[in-house]
C-alpha cells in the first residue's frame, strides 16, 4: 500500500484521530500534557510490555501518539480516552492500555504497535 499523509492541524489537543494504511486501523492521538506525563511516569520494568514512553514517539514530538488501533488480544477496537489509564480500554475482554498505548491490564499479551512513519513537517506525518 501506498504511504498515507496526515495533516494534524485538525486534530486538538486530547483528540484521537483513526486512518487506515495497508487496511490497518491506526490511531492518531494528539496527547494533552497530562497524559504526557502520566505516560512517562511509569515504572517501566513493572510493564507486561516494558517500553519507555519515549521509545514509542519521536524525539521532540511527545504530543503524537501513533498506533495500531487493534486489541493486541483478539483485535477488537479499544476505546479510546477510557478505562483506568485514561488511554483505551477493550469492550470484548477488558484489556487495559495506558497513554502510551502499553497495555495495562487484562488479556492483550503486548503493546499497541507503532506503525512506520515519519513526520513531513510539524504539521504533517506520513504513515508508510
Ligand atoms: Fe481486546 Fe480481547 S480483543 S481484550
Amino acid at each position: 500500500g501506498a504511504p498515507v499523509e496526515v495533516d494534524l492541524t485538525p486534530i486538538a489537543e486530547g483528540q484521537i484521530v483513526k486512518v487506515f494504511w495497508r487496511g490497518k486501523l491506526i490511531f492518531i492521538r494528539h496527547r494533552t500534557a497530562e497524559e504526557i506525563k502520566s505516560a512517562e511516569d511509569v515504572n517501566v520494568a513493572s510493564l507486561r510490555d516494558p517500553q519507555a514512553d519515549s521509545a514509542r514517539v519521536k524525539e521532540g514530538k511527545p504530543q503524537w501518539l501513533i498506533v495500531y488501533g487493534n486489541c493486541t488480544h483478539l483485535g477488537c477496537v479499544p476505546l479510546g480516552n477510557s478505562g483506568e489509564y485514561n488511554g483505551w480500554f477493550c469492550p470484548c475482554h477488558g484489556s487495559v492500555f495506558d497513554t502510551s498505548g502499553r497495555v495495562r491490564g487484562g488479556p492483550a499479551p503486548i503493546n499497541l504497535p507503532i506503525p512506520p512513519y515519519s513526520f513531513a513537517s510539524d504539521t504533517k506525518i506520513i504513515i508508510g
